[in-house]
């Protein structure tokens, strides 16, 4: 893992730093558009992802927002991650639990290696993340913000994405618990819910560019809101979820959907 940082690289911040965030999978989509919001909102940001080269996209022209290129489920991640958060901003109050990938297959299709990966990288490694994080959150009072998915809420089946789906449910199961067992800490623990949002993931998942726009085609249809989401659309509620306004949303994991997972 290397550390890459924008401007005053080792130096610590250049300015008053009034509010810290780490953003997992900062370097593309909802992450990216997250980092950003926050950086807009006067919050300096650590971005994490596997590709520097896509970190750096997100920090272009964003003074406050670093680059850690790491991938979260390795063993000295949440170490890595969090001590380089400290040591360039100097505190830590939001961590955005936002990193993960896709993989489509039904049961009879799945491959352990390609399970446990997925796990590791949706679900154990924010654990394991949040726990290295708790004591710079709790001098804050700061908040996690897990990302799920609208997908896998309710009494819902989900073909073809179980594992994803399962590691979702977890999280949203991890959000509940850490918001009880956090809040003697001060510490806040929230989820945010997307629907179909056209982030180019389906293509990164292995989808033909044709069928990903097709399906986008065909989700925008059904949502009731009568188009997909856009990144920034989630973006700002993650903003807005973490502002002291918001302090008595605890627990709480919120669809941001356009109504498609109340239909
Ligand atoms: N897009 C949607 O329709 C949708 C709907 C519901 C929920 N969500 C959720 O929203 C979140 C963001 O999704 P997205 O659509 O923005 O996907 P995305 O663009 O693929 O973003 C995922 C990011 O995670 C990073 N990542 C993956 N594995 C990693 C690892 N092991 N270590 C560090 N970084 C890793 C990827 O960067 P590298 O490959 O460079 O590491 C990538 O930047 C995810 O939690 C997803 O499940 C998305």
């Amino acid at each position: 893992m290397t550390n890459s940082s924008g401007k005053a690289a080792d130096n610590g911040p250049d300015e008053t730093v009034e509010k810290a965030v780490i953003v997992t999978g900062g370097g593309t989509g909802i992450g990216a558009a997250t980092a950003r919001a926050f950086a807009e909102s006067g919050a300096h940001v650590l971005v994490v992802g596997r590709s520097e080269s896509t970190l750096k996209e997100t920090a272009d022209g964003h003074d406050r927002i670093r680059v850690l290129a790491a991938d979260i489920h390795d063993h000295d991640a949440p170490e890595l991650i969090v001590s380089t958060a400290l040591r360039e901003f100097g505190r830590l109050d939001v961590l955005v639990n936002n990193a993960a990938v896709t993989g489509f297959a039904s049961l009879e299709g799945l491959d352990r290696a390609a399970v446990r990966a997925q796990l590791g990288t949706n679900l154990i490694a924010p654990v394991f993340l949040t726990q290295r994080a708790l004591d710079a959150l709790e001098a804050t009072g700061g908040v996690v913000v897990n990302v799920s998915s609208a997908g896998s809420l309710g009494r819902r089946a989900w073909p073809e994405n179980s594992v994803y789906g399962m590691a979702k449910v977890a999280l949203d199961f991890l959000t509940r618990t850490w918001a009880v067992e956090l809040a003697p800490r001060g510490i806040r623990s929230v989820g945010i819910a997307p629907g179909v949002v056209d982030t180019g993931v389906g293509v990164r998942a292995g989808m033909p560019p044709e069928a990903y726009e097709a399906f986008l085609r065909e989700m925008a249809g059904r949502v009731p809101s009568g188009r997909v989401g856009r990144p920034e659309d989630i973006a700002w509620w993650i903003v807005q979820l973490t502002r002291p306004e918001a302090a008595y949303a605890n627990g709480t994991v919120l669809a941001v959907d356009g109504a498609l997972s109340v239909t």
